[in-house]
């Protein structure tokens, strides 16, 4: 029998079939959600966590077949970036996705905001982003094997919204800057840096709001239903992956038309 072509045999594999992704904030919502997602394309997990339950969900990846390793660190730290690098090396001996999606999220009224609350915030949403961008940035471009970093930016960031925090939209505007800065800094090395920016995504909270609240929310986007975790979870995969290589200092926008720029 002839041998299948090559192009055929190469669309048959994973997408992300040999690709180690490192995805903070993995022990809930959207970020467990997203490494779920590569896991199943074929990448290899480091899930990373200040909650120690992101071991319980590692293991539960594990018991589907999913190649996943949990470490507990604080992005918010160099050291905590140290662990997670050193984490992932060790389980699998490198990262070539990140995913910097761990967050606070707050929607403290602006005149209530303490510098406490500003600077807490802030180091775990903004400095966090930084820290991990160029740690594994770093270690991608020592690699020389390029890489992709996706930073979950949000809705926030773009217009202004009564219903989050002025920190938490700052830090998710600050995510845009620092994502076309790390996409200019290392795309001589087949490093694409990109950020995803949802809205309307069902979860808990959402769930949660009162009905009528929830339908004025409906009626704000465009395609008349709100946005599932897993949907969020395919277009990191479709960045993360060889479709997406030409793609570098953008942001893709995953809120069923709520914003068109
Ligand atoms: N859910 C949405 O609809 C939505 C919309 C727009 C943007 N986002 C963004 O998507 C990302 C995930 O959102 P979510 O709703 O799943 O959030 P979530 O609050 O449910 O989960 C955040 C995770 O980050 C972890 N985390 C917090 N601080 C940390 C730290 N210092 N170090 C390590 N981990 C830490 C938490 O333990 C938690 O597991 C966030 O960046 C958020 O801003 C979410």
């Amino acid at each position: 029998m002839a041998a299948a072509p090559v192009a055929v045999a190469l669309a048959a594999a994973p997408a992300l079939a040999g690709r180690v992704a490192l995805v903070t904030g993995a022990a809930q919502g959207l970020g467990l959600a997203i490494a779920r997602a590569l896991g199943e394309a074929g990448a290899r997990l480091v899930l990373a966590d200040s909650q120690p339950a992101v071991q319980e969900v590692a293991a539960a990846f594990a018991a589907d077949g999913l190649a996943a390793h949990a470490v507990v660190a604080d992005v918010a730290t160099e050291a905590g970036w140290q662990r997670m690098l050193q984490a992932g090396c060790d389980a699998h001996g490198f990262v070539d996705v990140l995913v910097n999606n761990a967050a606070r999220t707050a929607s403290t009224p602006l005149w209530d905001i303490s510098v406490e609350e500003w600077d807490a915030l802030m180091a775990v949403n903004l400095r966090g982003c930084f820290l991990g961008c160029r740690a594994l940035g770093a270690h991608m471009r020592a690699r020389g094997e390029g890489g992709r970093i996706l930073n979950m930016a949000s809705l926030a960031g773009q217009q202004a919204s009564a219903a989050t925090g002025l920190h938490y939209a700052a830090s998710k505007a600050g995510i845009l800057a620092l994502t076309r800065g790390f996409a200019t800094e290392l795309a001589p090395d087949r490093i694409t840096v990109n950020a995803l920016a949802p809205a309307a995504i069902r979860s808990p909270a959402l769930d949660g709001l009162p009905e009528v609240r929830q339908q004025a929310l409906l009626g704000a986007i465009p395609l008349g239903r709100f946005g599932e975790p897993e949907e969020v979870g395919a277009a990191a995969v479709f960045l993360a992956s060889g479709a997406g290589a030409f793609i570098t200092g953008a942001t893709l926008d995953v809120n069923g038309g709520r914003l068109m720029r």
